[in-house]
């Protein structure tokens, strides 16, 4: 056990840390044995009509009359489908609300292929997304994503979806260092992000620590930033990927006098366990299940090691341009147990928490990474940088438009039900 300076005897910790394995354990065995725990909700058949109904002097393909069936169709087994006639809604320029470190084609992507594929589930058909839909079913509400820097980029995806049809002049964007806020004034509707990497508080959420021995995640406190989650309508949460520094979690609990040196390294499952369940109890009792949906959006994969995906010879994402084609690919950059502890976690909740289930879907797109095509410290990188894509290609976040596109259309699928 790592460094202990709190009042409290050791045995006592260990009695807690024993419990919380404990507990770990049956979490994993839950999803086993109970299947309704996950709302695995369905999507429209593929047998439905194309006709185009009228709505509102629009035509719609009449996919949007959503004929669900849960045991036919789960969104996130199926394939990804080369389409050159699809248009994607918005670009990085027609949209000026992307981050430049994901606007990979003003960075100088050339290759364009990744912003055609269309994720086409086994045994449906996976909607459209419909911003004029879309916006009409967000009237009056507050739509609000909490998590990290891929939560962002989802965030920043939808808002680019549903743009291309807000007229200039009838929106507006405020962006805040925790929180931001992008309003379609003729719908009265918002679409915010709130930044907490973690989701319960740390040391690193305001003032970002770049050494990851230095942050310590306080697993039992979330109100700094839960505040701000109150009277949402819709919620769409996620945290993974800050987790994963490699090293153990060093962990804070209670309150002690010594304050951040009272910690406690727990391997990263038993920490991620603990802070998710202080998430998962403030939604029980702060969350109005009839008044408020709750979504957890699941691991966004890394493309560190291209032997995951027989490219030997591959810098990690750098310079792929299709999709892995194989079924089972599961990466390295998915920590399995980590899932399980999300699938655990959110099973046993009061509200009813729809997963987007991300991972496998995401796990096949090496090609949409913004590898070289992003910036460092506000800058675009360097014709040298680019060169060394060993250390600088950018493997975790995506090319917008590209994959969290996807992400969206699969919430939106949810969110017309
Ligand atoms: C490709 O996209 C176009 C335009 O959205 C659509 O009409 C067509 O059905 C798609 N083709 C396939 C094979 O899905
Ligand atoms: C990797 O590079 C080596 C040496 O250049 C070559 O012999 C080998 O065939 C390459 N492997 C793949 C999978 O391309
Ligand atoms: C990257 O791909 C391009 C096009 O396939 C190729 O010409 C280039 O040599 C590749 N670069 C590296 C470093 O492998
Ligand atoms: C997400 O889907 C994968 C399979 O693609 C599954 O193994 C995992 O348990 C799912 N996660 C959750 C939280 O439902």
């Amino acid at each position: 056990m790592g460094i202990w300076r709190g009042k409290v005897p050791l045995s006592i910790i260990t009695i807690i840390i024993l419990a919380f394995v404990a507990l770990l354990y049956t979490e994993r065995l839950g999803p086993l044995s109970s299947k309704a725990i996950f709302r695995i909700k369905p999507c429209a058949r593929k047998s439905a009509d194309d006709k185009l109904v009228d709505v509102n002097g629009l035509n719609y393909a009449a996919d949007y009359l959503f004929d669900f069936d849960p045991d036919q169709c789960s969104l996130n087994h199926g394939k990804w489908v080369f389409n050159r006639s699809i248009e994607p809604l918005y670009s990085d320029r027609s949209c000026r609300f992307l981050d430049r470190q994901v606007a990979c084609v003003k960075n100088g992507r050339q290759d364009s292929d990744y912003r055609y594929w269309e994720w086409q589930p086994d045994d449906c058909r996976l909607p459209r997304f419909d911003p004029r839909m879309m916006l009409r079913k967000l009237k009056g509400k507050r739509l609000m994503f909490v998590g990290d820097s891929l939560q962002r980029e989802q965030w920043q995806s939808f808002v680019c979806l549903v743009n291309s049809v807000i007229p200039k002049g009838k929106k507006s964007m405020k962006r805040g260092r925790l929180h931001s806020v992008f309003r379609a004034k003729e719908y009265d509707a918002t679409i915010e992000f709130y930044w907490a990497p973690f989701l319960i508080e740390s040391n690193t959420d305001i003032h970002i620590l770049a050494d990851p021995k230095q942050r310590i995640v306080k697993v039992d406190s979330i109100a700094k930033h839960a505040k701000y989650w109150l009277k949402v309508d819709i919620l769409v949460f996620n945290t993974y990927v800050w987790w994963m520094s490699g090293l153990k979690t060093k962990t804070l609990w209670g309150s002690f006098a010594n304050g951040a040196e009272g910690y406690e390294e727990l391997e990263t499952h038993v920490s991620y366990t603990l802070g998710l369940r202080t998430w998962a109890n403030w939604v029980d009792s702060n969350v109005n299940p009839s008044k408020t949906r709750v979504f957890f959006t699941t691991m966004s994969p890394a493309h560190h090691k291209p032997a995951d995906w027989g490219n030997e010879n591959g810098t990690k994402c750098f310079n792929e341009t299709r999709p892995i084609t194989n079924k089972r690919h599961w990466g390295s950059g998915s920590d399995k147990r980590m899932m399980s502890v999300v699938a655990g976690v959110v099973g046993r909740m009061k509200v009813p928490v729809t997963v987007i289930n991300i991972t496998q879907l995401s796990e096949y797109r090496i090609d949409g990474h913004t590898s070289i095509h992003t910036e460092l410290g506000g800058k675009v990188l360097t014709e040298e940088q680019k060169a060394d894509p060993y250390h600088f290609a950018d493997c975790i976040h995506w090319c917008l438009p590209g994959v969290p596109d996807t992400w969206n259309q699969i919430l939106y699928t949810h969110l017309m039900l």
